[in-house]
């Protein structure tokens, strides 16, 4: 093991716990009087969330920007910064689950940019500061609610890139209670995400017994918490952690001191979604078993065998190469048992033809590079994993 520098720098609040969305008017104070609010489709209307919102803003002078979709658009954030310059709005409040959150971010820095918003998704050099913003989670899935990203989707060139320049929310509201409406299959994506975060950091060349200690548990986590959720989806407790870990999985904090990695699955799925607008973490589920079996090799057996042994409860005492391949079985297991797809085909993706460019897309414009996983992947790899999770 070595250990690697690491710099962590997460300035949001969490505000965790039932009903606390009530103090939201005491962290708004001396912001200025214009908000924007920003949510998807309903949900939060359907939750009472929402006058609950207007209720606690009535001294304020409301805009709304609903709509918001589900792998949110450009065209989304162009009109937020739209109605932010022209009603000269003074902070924005994202009510809703990631996708919410990240349009958010990019309707923030555009805010406080001359050109097209999309040109600081390509460059984050752009980027001139942004209008102040807090979040609502309402889903617990990307950790959006306490990192400094935003994904965006342009569906005319088929890309979907990550806003990277240090967004992050000054506040987020976490209620346990605002996620026991999830649907099943957005409760067990999300789950896959929380857990796809964790293996980004986790399944690197080194690590250390901190962060080994930290990912394991989160897994463990979501191992245990999200068929409770699933069975009873207004369980507090599993709500709870389920919530608690979304926020810490993507945040920085099980990678620090390891590796730096280059986010493999992610930067594959990116691509899948941006093509076939699929649900992020059902993406990342079918993709992570395929990209697990081209890692394992006699170098790596002990990282996954040490996995198995600590999430899966497998025997110690067997071959290092039985554990981890039984550690990946039980991976794929997992997340059939909680209802998600196992095969490209099964969310209607049935051919090959993206596959090139896709890969292509990845070596040019990923932030990570492919080299420096725990087993490096070039153009061809990466269209192996595709073919092998059709
Ligand atoms: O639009 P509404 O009506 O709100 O419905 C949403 C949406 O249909 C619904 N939902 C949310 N809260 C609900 C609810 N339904 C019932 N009750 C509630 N309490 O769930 C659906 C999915 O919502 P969405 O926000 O899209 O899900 P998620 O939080 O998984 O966000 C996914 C997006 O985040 C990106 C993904 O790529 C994807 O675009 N990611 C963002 C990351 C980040 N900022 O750090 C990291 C991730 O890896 C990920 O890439
Ligand atoms: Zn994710």
């Amino acid at each position: 093991m070595t250990m690697h520098n690491y710099d962590y720098y997460v300035p949001t609040r969490l505000v965790f716990g039932k009903g606390r969305v009530s103090e939201l008017p005491k962290y708004l104070e001396g912001r200025g009087k214009k908000v924007l609010l920003a949510y998807g489709g309903g949900s939060i209307k359907r939750l009472g969330l929402y006058d609950t919102l207007k209720d606690l803003l009535k001294d304020y002078e409301v805009f709304e920007l609903p709509g918001i979709e589900p792998n949110p658009r450009i065209e989304s954030v162009r009109k937020g910064v739209e109605m932010v310059k022209q009603e000269n709005i003074d902070f924005i409040i994202a009510a809703g689950g990631g996708s919410v959150i990240d349009c958010v971010k990019n309707i923030a820095c555009g805010a406080r940019y001359d050109g097209d918003p999309w040109d600081l998704v390509m460059d984050a050099s752009l980027i001139k500061g942004h209008v102040p913003f807090f979040a609502v989670l309402t889903l617990s899935a990307t950790g959006s609610e306490y990192d400094g990203g935003g994904v965006i989707t342009n569906p005319e060139t088929n890309e979907k890139n990550a806003l990277l320049g240090n967004i992050f929310p000054e506040v987020s509201i976490m209620d346990p209670e605002y996620t026991y409406s999830v649907t099943a299959w957005q409760t067990a994506s999300g789950s896959a995400d929380i857990m796809s975060h964790v293996f980004e950091s986790y399944l690197v060349k080194d690590g250390n017994i901190f962060t080994d200690g930290i990912c394991e548990a989160m897994l463990r986590t979501i191992v245990e918490c999200t068929p409770k959720a699933l069975e009873q989806p207004d369980d507090y407790e599993a709500r709870a952690q389920l919530m608690m870990i979304s926020s810490f999985g993507c945040c920085g904090l099980p990678a620090i001191g390891r590796t730096p990695s280059p986010w493999v699955c992610h930067g594959i799925e990116h691509e899948v979604s941006a093509f076939y607008d699929i649900t992020h973490g059902a993406g990342l589920a079918i993709l992570t078993p395929p990209l697990m079996r081209f890692w394992l090799t006699e170098e790596t057996a002990p990282r996954f065998a040490q996995y198995g042994v600590r999430v899966f409860g497998l025997d110690p005492k067997n071959a290092p190469m039985d554990n981890a391949e039984e550690a990946i079985r039980k991976t794929a297991e997992f997340f059939k048992s909680i209802g998600l797809p196992g095969t490209l085909r099964e969310v209607g993706i049935d051919s090959d033809e993206h596959f090139g460019e896709m890969a292509d897309h990845i070596i040019a414009h990923w932030f990570g590079n492919f080299k420096d996983a725990l087993r490096p992947l070039n153009r061809d790899d990466i269209i192996g994993i595709l073919k092998a999770a059709l």
